[in-house]
């Protein structure tokens, strides 16, 4: 008898159709899924993987069958392509299951919304003095022209800016030429991510030239940060194609020591991070340095890559925790918050991975 019957949700399309889309960037690959799925049934689970194209069919679904949790990566509806980068995707999934009573991983819908609209984001943590760009938001629904907007926001955010989707989410509409330094450009970049995303509002924020940092928070209620990821210096904006969307990517990055002052300082951005948007059991935070080499938050991701060479992997990997580790440790994460029984073979996967992260990361952040 398994012990527990897991329904997967992910989005997954061909190789193809996300090289021709590029709005379909955050769908996880075949060999994504499919690790995910084999971590899953390792620990006694039957898995029941579904892709996920409509709110109807998650309905469907789960009324007619029995689930005792949820394990989602899926960042929205495949037949509402504008839910998987808009912000609503991650949140809807997870209310139809809330409606349900069917645990589910990853953070609350409401903190998935938080993270999934990065004006949101920001305001939150600028609140509780975290540091993030100065930042405005340009709406198409907004009755003054793009002009008008664009005359306002020089006043308060000086040139170089960077222009990104407030949703986004795997670099979409992002690249080298997000960065713009003058009306012209500014004005151009707005027109083209408008005419790719529709209505999503776009963000035009400062330009942070510096290093690039990513950090990742496993748990809940006790949490761990893990070991600090730091990309080259010459990396520049990250791209869908460095993120490895459209083909097999293993971007080389560097670790920096957890006695290091800078590293000790991430740390405790990712941590303050967390607790202030209430986010659980797995985020991974973005972080980039202005040309003073002060820190800024830029990117709080609610459902970081899972993908077998993704950053969260990396971060575990050095500190011996494999693969199959990482995914039992989320749904364990998942699983110990709700108070639900443990199935008696995650409890043993897990036990080893939380002994090491218990001895090395407790307590790490003062
Ligand atoms: N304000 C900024 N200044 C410089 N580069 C940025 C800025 N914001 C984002 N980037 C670059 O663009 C990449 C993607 O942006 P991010 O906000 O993380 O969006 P996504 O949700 O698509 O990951 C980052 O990894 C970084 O390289
Ligand atoms: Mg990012």
């Amino acid at each position: 008898m398994p012990e527990m019957r897991i329904l997967l949700l992910f989005n997954t399309v061909s190789f193809e159709e996300k090289a021709q889309d590029f709005t379909l960037g955050e769908c996880a690959s075949d060999a994504t899924v499919g690790a995910v799925y084999d971590a899953l049934a390792l620990t006694g689970s039957e898995v029941i993987p579904l892709n996920l194209f409509s709110p109807e069919q998650l309905e469907e679904t789960v009324s007619a069958h029995h689930f005792d949790a949820a394990f989602v990566i899926a960042e929205g509806f495949l037949e509402l392509p504008h839910t998987l980068y808009d912000g609503s995707g991650a949140m809807l999934i997870r209310e139809i299951l809330n409606k349900r009573g069917i645990p589910s991983t990853h953070s609350s819908p409401e903190a998935m919304s938080l993270c999934r609209n990065k004006d949101s984001t920001y305001h939150m943590l600028s609140a509780f003095d975290v540091n993030v760009p100065s930042f405005a938001v340009i709406r198409d629904t907004d009755p003054k022209s793009l002009a008008q907007k664009v005359a306002e926001l020089e006043e308060t955010v000086p040139y170089p800016l960077f222009v990104k989707p407030v949703g986004g989410g795997s670099s979409i509409c992002i690249d080298r030429h997000s960065v713009v330094n003058d009306r012209k450009e500014l004005t151009e970049r707005i027109r083209m991510v408008q005419a790719v995303l529709g209505s999503q509002p776009v963000l035009v924020e400062t330009y942070l030239p510096g290093r690039e940092y990513t950090i990742g928070v496993l748990g809940n209620g006790e949490k761990f940060v893990l070991p600090v990821i730091a990309f080259a210096p010459d990396a520049g904006v990250r791209s869908a194609v460095d993120k490895g969307a459209f083909s097999h990517v293993n971007t080389p990055v560097e670790f920096i020591p957890d006695n290091d002052p800078l590293a000790l300082s991430l740390m405790s951005i990712a941590e303050k991070t967390f607790d202030i948007l209430g986010v659980r059991d797995i985020i991974r935070i973005d972080v980039k340095e202005d040309a003073q080499g002060v820190c800024h938050v830029i990117d709080v991701n609610g459902t970081p890559s899972l993908a077998p060479t993704a950053s969260i992997i990396k971060m575990a990997a050095v500190m011996g925790i494999g693969y199959q580790e990482v995914v039992a440790l989320i749904l364990y994460a998942a699983l110990t918050r709700e108070k639900m029984e443990l199935p008696p073979r995650l409890a043993e996967i897990v036990a080893e991975p939380l002994a090491k992260l218990r001895a090395i990361r407790t307590g790490m952040v003062a």
